[in-house]
This record gives C-alpha cells, structure tokens and sequence, in this order.
C-alpha cells in the first residue's frame, strides 16, 4: 500500500510580465504537472490578486507583487474555486487592508465553517460587482465547471477573462500566445488529471463567455491568450471529449 506522499517540487523562480494595460501574470513553473501556475495581478487604486499558488510559491509570489505595488494597498484576494494552487497564499489576506473574495458557494461550504477562515470576506453571486477603480470586476457563477464552488471573474474595461482552469495550455509559454494547436495539449491534460467530470457544464458556459467577447482570456494555467486563438479553444472544447474516464492526477484509477 502507497500512503507516502511525494511532494511535488516547486520551481522557485516566478516570472512577472504585464500582459495586458495594468494586468500583470505572474508565472511559476512545475515540471512535475508541464504547467505554470499563474497569479494575476490587477493594479489600480484598490488593486486586486486573482489566484494566489500553491503555499510554497507565496515568498516568491510576494517578491513580485511588491515590484508592482506596496502590499499594504492590497484590497482583494479574489479565489475561484477551493483548492491549494487557488488559496494556498491565503497568506496575503495578512495584508492590512486585504479582503478575501470567493464565490457565494465558496463561502457557504468552506469559508464560513472552516478552522480560522476570514470571518470577514465577500462572497459574491452571478452578476455582482466590485470596482477596484478604473477596472471593474464582474462575477460569473460557473458551477460544476471543474467544482461546484467555482466562479470565473470579467475585468469589464479590458474586456479580461479570468476562467481559472478552464482554457488551460501545457508548457513554459510566453505569457501571451496566438497559437491554436495548443487546444489539443489542454484536452491531452483535462483527460490526463480528470478536473472535469462532465463536459455539459462546460459546454452550456461557453455561449456566455462568448457573448463577453473577451479581449483576452487569462488562463490560470499556461499562458494568456489573445483574441485571434479564442475561436479555436472554444471550438476545441464543443467538439472533443475532455471529461474524466479512470484516469486522476496521471493514474488510472481501476473500476
Ligand atoms: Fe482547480
Ligand atoms: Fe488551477
């Protein structure tokens, strides 16, 4: 029997690049997963994190976020759905004027009844808004796309997406890319870890996200992409089969 856990190295280099006016990706590579794990960062008068890595990412995390602004004009850490990559830097809401921001559902089955959970923190629903200044935040309920708690965020001004791991690519990229054939690299890894346990929920998303028309889709795992590549990952995700069959994490999982 196999109880042990290995730890999955973490790269210690994070990089930082604005990938869009005021949005900067910061990105950490894991070898282990052929992934980055990708923090976002939204600069503006009450500036905002999406995502935050795993634990063993935040000292590196916060280098970078301090190049950009002083942490003490932090005001939202905005998590999308309950998992370590997503809040294993909890830490920032350490920062004075930090407010943790989950979904609605989030905030229901895991913030309000877990051991030394923000007491105070947002849980936003479909449709509600949070302006961080020039940039405003929009929330998109998107249960069962990946967990039930999972939400996705729309920067309106920018017309940005942040879908967490919907949209993800393979590989150590740049941190914008146009190139469509990396579509068939995401579906190899959704079967590969088993993040979805149907396609349905995804597939009644995607009109809704098309009709946003994002300028960009900042994907939580691989690089940001531009609109001209938009086309080919939706259509990517309407025609092949992603949802999981036995296989968790790279293991197959006997039936
Ligand atoms: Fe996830
Ligand atoms: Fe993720």
């Amino acid at each position: 029997m196999r109880t042990e856990q290995k730890t999955v190295g973490i790269q210690p280099r994070a990089r930082i690049a604005e990938v869009q006016e005021g949005i900067y990706r910061i990105s950490t590579f894991v070898k282990e997963y052929g992934i980055t794990f990708n923090v976002f960062l939204l600069d503006d008068e009450r500036p905002a994190l999406i995502h935050t890595g795993f634990a063993e990412m935040y000292p590196e995390v916060e280098r970078m976020v301090k190049e950009v602004i002083d942490l003490r004009k932090l005001q939202y850490v905005t998590l999308l759905h309950f998992e370590a990559d997503e809040w294993g830097g909890l830490r920032f809401v350490e920062s004075p004027n930090a407010k943790l921001v989950c979904s609605k559902t989030s905030s229901q089955l895991t913030v309000q009844h877990w051991y030394d959970m923000p007491k105070k923190h947002l849980g936003p629903w479909e449709g509600d808004r949070i302006s961080l200044g020039k940039m405003k935040l929009r929330f998109l309920m998107t249960p069962h796309v990946h967990h039930w708690d999972s939400m996705m965020v729309f920067e309106e001004t920018r017309k940005a997406l942040f879908p967490s791991d919907l949209f993800l690519q393979q590989g150590d990229n740049s941190p914008v890319v146009n190139d469509p054939n990396l579509a068939k690299g995401m579906i190899q890894q959704y079967r590969d870890v088993g993040i979805f346990a149907h396609e349905k929920p995804v597939r009644d998303l995607l009109p809704r996200l098309e009709r946003l028309h994002p300028k960009m889709i900042h994907a939580m795992h691989g690089s940001s992409l531009d609109s001209s590549v938009h086309k080919a990952f939706f259509e990517t995700l309407r025609t092949q089969d992603f949802a999981y069959r036995n296989v968790l994490l790279f293991e197959k999982v006997p039936t």
